[in-house]
């Protein structure tokens, strides 16, 4: 790893918005450097990052509540006065506008939005007079506060983009960090380098040696084992585990009932062998037996991760193992509610699931911060198997959140048949590569059906594929007819229970791609 001189780079501070971490990927995309710090941290906090880069900017991300509630987040004014350039986005926007004597309005704005750029200066330079946006928003900002001037407006919202006559102060009401936001890089882009002055002057670190020497020393001398579920979050944790303990690196896989179509056989396949200390435990009694008669679907999560660790636990202390690692990764803590402002949409089972208390001394995460693409490129970079690397991701508890409802041996197995069809299916066809997920979910609903000339009454099955770049926001993909009208057929004759076959054709948001 070479030594690099302080980076240039960009504050970004987080009132709880979805999107908060998608900016700061968003920026150091671009290879300048981005530290998020929660909304309430103090401007000496700011110039206290000076001791990991030059803080050329700061940005205020969104929020799930509003300015205007009581006990809403605010922000230090001293922020303000750092002389380094603020961009405040859709929250951060009204914020800026409250703080500055603006006038706030209920007014709510939601999804691809036209946007007119008034005045298409700094951080809209470039932009054409119409753009297309992403809006999410309740309250809007009806007047811009004095010494403010207005640089783009929708249909309902007045001031939709502003600056600060004087001093670099911008806000946005949309979010440039969405890929729905057509020219949202460029927006950022032009903050970051043309208001911020910034210099592209950050390479992403060695990870690879970073995560394991950190993980080294967090172990100690000690023992620890991997939750290793074969996907491709848990199996770059596992190689770089691997890397930093060797033999002190117990790999579990527990198959626990909700995996699909020969999912754990596999695992215990591509694990075993090559160096790694694998053990598979079959624990599907002992989850079944918990999730009886739980429809609730954050219960079943909780429940699950409950009972993962568990049974961690009763390995770890077969083997003298105090640590425990995992492969969470930066989404599953954000949508968990983990950061201090935001909304818990559900928990991931791995993060939010786990029990207060735990056996183990220490949980280590070593790929917290980063995004599934980022774990891809390190995966590569580590030589695993490219079918691996780029798996379609599978949530925590499995299939047991694809069944609606209750969940029962019969219900699993209707899903993991119709499920293993669809992923047949897709993986034929070309248009596979668009995809971000495709699986099949076992809706709650009885329908009637015909077969074989006779009435049946069976389960309905849903269809779903999604086209995504980082999961935060997810399209459902205008698959090919005959892709489709393959696996409804397929599924059909195939598995005697199901009697319709649905597709689901919502985004994310406002559904989340799970259905649970
Ligand atoms: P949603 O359904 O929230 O999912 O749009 C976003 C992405 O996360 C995956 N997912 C999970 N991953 N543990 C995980 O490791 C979980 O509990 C979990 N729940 C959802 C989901 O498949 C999608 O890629």
């Amino acid at each position: 790893m070479t030594p690099q001189s302080t980076p240039d780079g960009i504050a970004i501070l987080d009132f709880g918005g979805q999107y908060c971490h998608l900016i700061a990927r968003r920026v150091r995309e671009m290879n300048v450097y981005t530290e998020i710090l929660p909304s309430d941290a103090k401007a000496d906090e700011i110039r206290a990052l000076g001791a990991v880069m030059n803080v050329k900017g700061i940005i205020f991300s969104g929020s799930p509540s509003s300015v205007k509630a009581r006990g809403a987040l605010t922000l230090d004014p001293a922020i303000l006065e750092l002389g380094v350039p603020v961009l405040g986005l859709c929250y951060g926007l009204q914020l800026l506008a409250d703080m500055h004597g603006g006038e706030l309005v209920k007014a709510r704005e939601y999804g691809v939005t036209e946007a007119y750029i008034d005045e298409p200066v700094g951080v809209l330079e470039g932009l054409e007079a119409c753009e297309q946006v992403w809006m999410s928003h309740g309250d809007t900002v009806s007047r811009a506060p004095h010494g403010f001037e207005v640089l783009a407006h929708t249909d309902r919202a007045p001031v939709a983009a502003m600056r600060h006559a004087l001093k670099p102060i911008y806000g946005l009401q949309w979010h440039p960090e969405v890929v729905h936001t057509e020219h949202g890089a460029e927006m950022l882009r032009n903050f970051v380098f043309n208001v911020c002055g910034c210099q592209p002057n950050w390479r992403p670190l060695d990870k690879v040696e970073e995560a394991i020497k950190d993980i080294g020393s967090r172990v100690g001398g000690g023992k620890a084992i991997i939750a290793l579920s074969g996907g491709v979050d848990s199996s770059v944790a596992a190689a770089l585990a691997g890397m930093a303990l060797g033999r002190r690196l117990v790999a579990v896989h527990v198959d626990n009932g909700f995996m699909r179509m020969n999912e754990s056989e596999g695992v215990e396949e591509a694990f075993r062998g090559r160096g790694v200390n694998l053990v598979v435990v079959r624990a599907r009694d002992r989850f079944m037996g918990r999730l009886l008669g739980v429809t609730d679907p954050e219960e079943k999560r909780r429940i699950i991760g409950e009972e993962f660790i568990r049974v961690f636990e009763d390995e770890a202390r077969k083997v003298g193992a105090e640590y425990l690692i995992q492969g969470t990764i930066y989404p599953d803590r954000i949508e968990s509610g983990i950061t201090r402002n935001s909304d818990t949409i559900k928990t991931h089972h791995n993060v939010g699931g786990l029990p207060l208390k735990m056996e183990f001394r220490a949980v280590v995460d070593p790929l917290q911060d980063l995004y599934k693409d980022e774990v891809r490129a390190l995966g590569e970079r580590l030589g695993l198997p490219r079918e691996l690397v780029w798996r379609q991701p599978f949530p925590g508890p499995g299939l047991a959140v694809r069944v609606m409802g209750s969940v029962t041996e019969e219900k699993l197995e209707v899903l993991r048949r119709a499920d293993a069809i669809v992923v047949e299916e897709v993986e034929r066809h070309p248009f596979k590569d668009r995809l971000w997920q495709y699986f099949a979910v076992l809706t709650d609903t009885k329908s009637t059906g015909v077969k074989g000339d006779e009435r049946a009454y069976g389960w309905t099955v849903a269809v779903r594929m999604v086209e995504s770049v980082d999961a935060m926001t997810a399209s459902f993909s205008k698959a090919p007819w005959e892709v489709l009208e393959r696996i409804s057929s397929r599924i059909g004759n195939e598995i005697p229970g199901v009697t319709r076959v649905v597709y689901d054709v919502t985004h994310k948001p406002p559904s989340t791609i799970e259905w649970e």
